[in-house]
């Protein structure tokens, strides 16, 4: 079976958020279980950085106005096809905005090229490759099943997974034409979305299949409160949708083996995970207290993650003799509240505005309780390496948080299964409650290793989840025969 992806993220070329863990990850175990999967993602400046001598295998002579290249390259495991357009692509700054944090304009015309990329491969394949599958992911990818739509009776299926509805890639009308769209997909049962043209809605309406990233989220997604005005299109495409739970990478994200961390440690040598937590303390600016609870939270800082709730928190943390450290960054107004809060805290709350990779290993090796207050979350990540790591999530009970994480309940506690604190609903008052729990567990020091030891064995790899998909690619093609 031969599967082409199509995103606008893939770890470890370019990342902002956990899509580019999940694209970078997912296909070599599919590999393994016997697809043969081929990544295209746009050729960003930062991306043909990082790659030697990628080979061109396909030429577009006009893709919005220039030519463009289709180039070919393996990164370990990864087989990457990039979209080489430097008109489009080639440009400092983000995947999506500007060094100023501002939407690239020509956004649409980016994304669309991309679509239109995987759409050419759809119907010529590319270096004698031909897919059969297409699985596109979020609103950048958002025109390859209408794009492959149009190729007619003999073109591949398509899959389109919705990582977070709340990005929609919503643009003006007057852009239809730029995408070779004309004005019948301008109406509510087609592209048209509160007056603009969605590309999320475009995926959800046309491809074959319809996932989403955990079995809660693909639930919650069909109501107004979850739904971001989607609901209703995604509750008439409820045949065609599910929720498969995203897996992590294990090579990269093990304790066992994590280069980056101070000391490396297996379920049984919870000891040695001391000497991560200095060094967190130590980058961070925090005492090296060894008593103290450390909570932590890598997040982009917006509103979707709750971390302003966390910041009521604070003095309550402080008083019960915790410590908080967090890596993030993203909205300026929660940049400059935890500023504050380590100016006003100094020693027990460090704060690192930014976004790094090395560090966020040692975190996670290194803390006691990773706290992910989000307001949704449609699977989340950054629990998950927790649980890997031995630090305790302490979550809200919503989307892949809840299908994640166990609460440690006293029937939990007794049954042995509990791996973390679950809260709802999603307020100070109740994460605070939360935070109480988890202080008053780790004072029971072999509890609180029971429970960090549960959550270290827990099936977080994407062995599961990668049947689920492949059962879903099967099925399509069985329809198909
Ligand atoms: P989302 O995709 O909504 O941001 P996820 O939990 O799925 O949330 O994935 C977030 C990913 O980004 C994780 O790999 C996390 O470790 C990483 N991450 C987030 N912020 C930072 C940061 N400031 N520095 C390093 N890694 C970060
Ligand atoms: C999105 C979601 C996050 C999910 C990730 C990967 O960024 O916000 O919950 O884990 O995609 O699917």
């Amino acid at each position: 079976m031969r599967i082409l992806f199509t995103a606008s993220e893939c770890f470890p070329l370019i990342k902002t958020g956990g899509l580019a863990d999940v694209v970078g990850s997912l296909p070599p175990v599919l590999t393994g279980q016997g697809c043969d999967v081929r990544i295209l993602i746009p050729g960003y400046r930062e991306v043909m950085a990082k790659v030697a001598n990628p080979r061109t295998v396909a030429t577009i002579e006009d893709l919005f106005g220039s030519e463009a290249t289709i180039r070919r390259a393996d990164v370990g495991a990864l087989s990457l096809l990039l979209l080489d357009a430097p008109h489009l692509f080639d440009r400092p700054g983000g995947p999506y905005t500007d060094d100023d944090k501002k939407d690239w304009p020509d956004n649409h015309r980016r994304f669309a090229a991309l679509s239109m990329a995987a759409a050419m491969i759809a119907r010529d394949g590319v270096d004698d490759w031909h897919p059969d599958i297409v699985h596109a992911h979020d609103w950048q990818a958002g025109l390859v099943p209408l794009y492959i739509k149009r190729l007619g009776a003999d073109r591949p299926k398509t899959v389109f997974t919705i990582h977070n509805i709340a990005y929609q890639g919503n643009l003006p009308p007057s852009v239809l034409t730029e995408l070779t769209l004309d004005s019948t997909e301008f109406t509510s049962d087609r592209l048209e979305y509160w007056g603009n043209i969605s590309l999320l809605k475009a995926g959800i309406l046309d491809a074959d299949k319809v996932t989403t990233v955990s079995p809660t989220y693909a639930r919650e997604i069909r109501t107004p409160q979850f739904g971001f005005g989607m609901e209703g299109v995604l509750n008439a495409r409820s045949a065609d949708l599910s929720g498969i739970l995203n897996g992590i990478d294990e090579t990269v994200w093990d304790p066992q083996a994590d280069g980056q961390i101070a000391a490396t440690y297996k379920r049984t040598q919870l000891k040695r995970r001391a000497e991560n937590r200095h060094a967190v303390q130590d980058a961070l600016g925090l005492e090296r207290d060894p008593d103290a609870m450390l909570i932590a939270v890598i997040s982009r800082l917006v509103h979707q993650k709750g971390l302003d709730i966390l910041l009521e928190t604070v003095p309550q943390i402080v008083a019960r003799g915790g410590q908080l450290a967090l890596l993030g960054s993203g909205d300026p107004g929660l940049e400059a509240g935890y500023r504050d809060a380590a100016l006003q805290y100094p020693g027990r709350v460090g704060v690192r505005i930014g976004y790094d990779e090395e560090l966020s290993h040692l975190i996670y090796a290194g803390a006691d309780v990773m706290a992910i207050p989000s307001r949704f979350e449609p699977c989340g990540l950054t629990q998950l390496y927790a649980l890997r790591y031995g630090a305790v999530p302490l979550v809200a009970r919503t989307g892949g948080l809840e299908d994640t994480v166990i609460d440690a309940n006293p029937a939990a506690m007794s049954a042995r299964t509990a791996t973390g604190f679950v809260f709802s609903p999603i307020t100070a008052g109740e994460l605070g409650f939360a935070l109480e729990r988890a202080f008053d567990l780790f004072a029971d020091k072999p509890s609180w290793h029971m429970v960090q030891r549960r959550g270290m064995a827990q099936e977080v790899g994407w062995s599961l989840s990668a049947k689920s998909y492949m059962a879903l690619y099967k099925g399509l093609l069985d329809t198909a025969s």
